[in-house]
């Protein structure tokens, strides 16, 4: 009778306590981990996003950046946080969507020890090589792999990061075996492709795309259904010819630690909203080959549901794939 007397005080207590920090929520700043080397695809998107929601929040968000295993680091670091509404999780398909399916041991699992806030857009990847390389197209890499396996390194972001487990695809497709390279982060990785010491990487195409107009790296494919134009001229979709059907894109929004206050995901929700009625933000992002989405994508319900379909779309595409990690 008094332990149930006790459990009834904590629980209203916690949430008049949760009922409290929401009527006045955010009195301080909020810091949204990225666990990827700033500069990279991850980080950047963080920013610009943290930077206009910030405006509409009349706080201002910090970026932490805590790397290391494919996000599943600082993914750890935030399914633990304290849920007060101050620290949040930048995730993205491969920590919090594939990594239940490639891990033995993950110290946190994306459905049950997060809440969704919101989704961000998404972005397709482009397959880079050096501005020295020999292989000038898709086919070409192909067909030098499949003479020589494992001669060909591709860099990544991390075990289990998106340019990792797109590689991993695109060879189980191709029917070939190359050398992953893992870094803390897309930006470590391309500072190698760039210097020559790795051969390949798959990267976002919106923070590649510097890379490429600069001439410090060639595009040679894309992971998006058609081409990109606009953004990379002749430079074809893998799906078009050389791997038909072949489609990727990396997903990405804002967590918070399970037990954070519906308010807080609330408010947050529609800071980002509002920001998102800029046109000229998002005319830049499409400019720059992010993909937009339908608004209703972008709520923390539909973003928990597409989560939930990724860990188990991701349990069959790395069966399939062969992919594993440990
Ligand atoms: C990835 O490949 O998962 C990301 O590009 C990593 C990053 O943002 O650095």
């Amino acid at each position: 009778m008094k332990i149930t007397k006790t459990i009834c005080a904590l629980a209203s207590l916690l949430i008049t306590t949760q009922f409290a920090q929401a009527q006045t929520w955010p009195t301080k700043t909020l810091t949204w981990i990225v666990p990827f080397a700033a500069g990279g695809p991850t980080d950047a998107m963080a920013r610009d996003i943290a930077d206009k929601v910030s405006r509409h929040l009349g706080q201002t968000v910090i970026i932490e950046n805590t790397a290391g295993a494919g996000g599943t680091l600082g993914a750890g670091k935030a399914a633990k946080a304290n849920p007060d509404g101050y620290t949040f999780l930048v995730g993205h398909m491969g920590y919090m969507g594939a990594a239940p399916a490639l891990y033995k041991k993950l110290s946190y699992d994306p459905v049950k020890d997060f809440e969704a806030v919101f989704r961000f857009p998404d972005t397709p990847l482009v397959l880079l090589v050096p501005k020295t390389s020999p292989y000038k197209t898709a086919d070409a890499l192909i067909a030098a792999a499949k003479a020589s396996p494992k001669k060909i390194n591709f860099g990544n972001a991390g075990v289990g990061s998106t340019s990792h487990l797109i590689a991993a695809l695109f060879e189980s497709k191709a029917g070939i075996d190359v050398t992953p390279i893992s870094y803390k982060g897309a930006a470590p990785a391309m500072n190698d492709l760039v210097g020559g010491q790795v051969d390949a990487m798959f990267d976002q195409s919106n923070t590649a795309l510097p890379q490429v107009t600069g001439g410090r790296l060639n595009a040679i494919a894309l992971t998006s259904l058609t081409p990109m134009p606009v953004q990379y001229p002749n430079v074809p979709a893998l799906a078009e010819k050389t791997l038909p059907g072949f489609e990727a894109a990396t997903w990405y929004g804002l967590y918070a630690p399970k037990g954070v206050a519906k308010d807080v995901v609330q408010k947050l929700h529609q800071a980002y909203l509002k920001a998102l009625t800029d046109k000229d933000w998002t005319k830049r992002m499409a400019a720059q080959g992010i993909n937009l989405l339908p608004e209703a994508q972008y709520a923390p319900e539909a973003f928990a549901k597409h989560t939930a379909a990724e860990v188990d779309r991701w349990r069959q595409v790395a069966t399939d794939a062969k992919i594993q990690i440990d």
